[in-house]
C-alpha cells in the first residue's frame, strides 16, 4: 500500500515536472519576471509573449546601484531576505557592490546554516542582469534539466539579416537585430541554435 502510494506521488511528480514544461516561454519566464516584465498574450493557459518595455530596469538602469525584482539597492545596501549560498549549506545576506564594469550582488559573511537547496537560477539571474538590458542570447543547455542560462552572449554579428517586423514589439531581439516569432539562427562560434520562441529575448541551446 505505502509503495503504492509513494509510486503514484512519484508519478504525480513526474507529471507536474513535465506539466510544468509545457509552455515555450518556461525556460525564460524567471529571466522576465525578475525584470518584471508584462505578460503580453496568452495562448490557452501558456504565456506566449512579454513586454519589458516599462521593466523599471530596463527604463531606468543604472551604474551605481544594484537591481533586483523591481527594486534598485545602494552600494552597501543587503537584500531583506536570505538567500542561498552557491553551495547551498547557508542562508545568506547579499549586498550590493560596484565593480568597474557595474554592480552586482556580493555574498557577506552574514550567513546561518541551512540545507535548503540551492536555487542557481537566482544567482544567473541577478548577476547577469546588464545582459538583458543589452538584449544578449541566453545560452541553455540542451540536456539539463536547469532552466536558467548557463551563459549569456553579447551580440556579435551573425549569418542572418534579421527581419522586417512591422510591429516591433511581436519580435525578438538578439542586440539591436529583430528576429520574427519561430524563426531560427546559429550562432557559430558556440555552435548554438537560437530560436526567437518567446520575446522579446531569443533562447538559444548549445
Ligand atoms: C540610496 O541612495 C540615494 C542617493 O544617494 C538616497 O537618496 C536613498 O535614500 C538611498 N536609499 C537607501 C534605501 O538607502
Ligand atoms: C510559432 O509556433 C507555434 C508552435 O508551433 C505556433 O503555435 C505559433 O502559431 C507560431 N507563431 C507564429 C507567429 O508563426
Ligand atoms: C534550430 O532548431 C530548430 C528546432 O529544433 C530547427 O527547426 C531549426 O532548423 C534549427 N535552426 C538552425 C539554424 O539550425
Amino acid at each position: 500500500m505505502y509503495l503504492i502510494i509513494s509510486l503514484s506521488i512519484l508519478f504525480v511528480t513526474v507529471l507536474t515536472a513535465i506539466e510544468k514544461q509545457k509552455c515555450r516561454c518556461d525556460v525564460l519566464a524567471p529571466i522576465y519576471n525578475s525584470l518584471q516584465c508584462k505578460i503580453w498574450c496568452r495562448q490557452g493557459s501558456c504565456v506566449t509573449k512579454y513586454n519589458c518595455a516599462q521593466s523599471l530596469y530596463m527604463i531606468e538602469k543604472k551604474q551605481n546601484q544594484c537591481y533586483y525584482n523591481g527594486k534598485f539597492y545602494n552600494i552597501s545596501e543587503e537584500f531583506p531576505k536570505r538567500y542561498p549560498n552557491p553551495a547551498g549549506t547557508h542562508l545568506c545576506k547579499y549586498e550590493c557592490q560596484v565593480s568597474p564594469i557595474g554592480p552586482y550582488f556580493s555574498i557577506t559573511n552574514n550567513c546561518i546554516r541551512s540545507d535548503k537547496s540551492f536555487d542557481r537560477c537566482l544567482f544567473e539571474i541577478i548577476n547577469n542582469i546588464d545582459y538583458m538590458y543589452t538584449y544578449s542570447a541566453p545560452i541553455f543547455s540542451k540536456d539539463a534539466t536547469l532552466t536558467c542560462p548557463l551563459y549569456w552572449f553579447e551580440y556579435r554579428q551573425i549569418n542572418y539579416a534579421g527581419d522586417n517586423c512591422l510591429l516591433k514589439e511581436k519580435c525578438c531581439r538578439y542586440g539591436n537585430l529583430l528576429i520574427k516569432k519561430n524563426k531560427s539562427f546559429k550562432i557559430n562560434s558556440l555552435n548554438a541554435n537560437c530560436t526567437c520562441s518567446c520575446p522579446p529575448f531569443v533562447t538559444c541551446y548549445v
